[in-house]
């Protein structure tokens, strides 16, 4: 059997392991988590936003993730949060594996539009679709709390039937960003368990998903960062969804960008002598690597999975 995005969905569905979705912006981040999965032999998804496309450009883009998948081939290149039909078809005639189309912020029937839409445009070349329900907020600087709108497991059964996607983005407290949360909170298990019982065995996503450790925040505050105390989602809720639901695709951003932060802050002060940027950056890979890691052994049980 080919060894394809669906393949590992499928396997991890079965196994119960998730595969991370790791954001990547640029060389340094793309090759950090390429040589934690090769690392781990762990299958992922390698994700770019909208705006890191753009700030990447196409071509940048693909023949990155190109370069990765020649080196370690279990990698799936992935649309985060396309906003339009036309993103997601550019994204399908670049030749990604998998697109997500965000109509989280439309009507429900305006969102079962647009997302069945491009699944039919993406299903021809086998291109998987990631549909999202419910709202995943994100806490601005100066906002206490983020305000969720979770996903209705009813509508959620209805969505998926109506659109055919392939993968489901659902809200159940996890938040986007650094600033999720003031005091450590739950996640609504008791609406993923209706999911599942509603739609049996489909692939769902959890978003937001950083554990945003606190060493990392230290250490940028320490190297003359300013990023106020902050909580991400605890580590043993996600090895529970893990273990125990049908969460196969984890996103993970913030905890990337941390680690490369962290590493470039620290050296940097450290030698203000140096300039080569060769010299910092590659402490923010290998920082992203041992990130990376981590989650792969710890908290997704994707190593030897390939
Ligand atoms: O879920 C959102 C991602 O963290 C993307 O953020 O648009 O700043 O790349 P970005
Ligand atoms: P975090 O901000 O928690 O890393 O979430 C990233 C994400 O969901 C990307 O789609
Ligand atoms: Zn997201």
């Amino acid at each position: 059997m080919q060894k394809n995005l669906k393949y590992y969905i499928n396997k991890a569905l079965n196994e119960k392991f998730a595969l991370g979705a790791f954001n990547f912006c640029n060389m340094e981040s793309l090759q950090g988590i390429l040589e934690a999965c090769k690392n781990n032999s762990s299958p992922a998804i390698i994700s770019v936003s909208e705006s890191a496309l753009s700030y990447m450009g196409d071509e940048f883009t693909i023949n990155l993730a190109k370069a990765s998948k020649n080196i370690f081939p279990y990698l799936f290149l992935h649309l985060d949060h396309g906003k339009s039909f036309e993103t997601c078809k550019k994204a399908v005639d670049l030749g990604f594996d998998s697109v997500m189309i965000d109509g989280s912020s439309l009507s429900f029937d305006e969102n079962i539009n647009l997302t069945k839409k491009v699944c039919e445009y993406a299903h021809p070349f086998n291109v998987y679709v990631e549909g999202e329900l419910g709202q995943i907020k994100g806490i601005e600087d100066n906002v206490s709390y983020s305000s969720h709108l979770y996903t209705d497991p009813n509508l959620a059964q209805k969505f998926v039937e109506s659109t055919n996607i392939d993968m489901l983005a659902i809200a159940i407290g996890t938040s986007h960003g650094v600033y999720k949360y003031q005091r450590e909170q739950t996640l609504r298990l008791d609406i993923l368990e209706e999911i599942e019982k509603l739609l049996p065995n489909f692939p769902l996503v959890l978003h937001g998903a950083s554990t945003v450790e606190n060493d990392l925040v230290d250490e940028i505050n320490t190297y003359g960062g300013e990023i106020k105390k902050a909580i991400g989602i605890p580590k043993e809720l996600l090895q529970n969804v893990v273990k125990n639901h049908n969460i196969i695709k984890i996103n993970t951003d913030t905890d990337i960008r941390l680690a490369m932060t962290s590493q470039v802050r620290k050296y940097l002060m450290s030698f203000p002598e140096n300039f080569d940027p060769r010299k910092y950056l590659v402490e923010g890979k290998n920082k992203i690597v041992d990130v990376v890691s981590n989650k792969i052994c710890n908290i997704f049980y994707s190593n030897n999975k390939i």
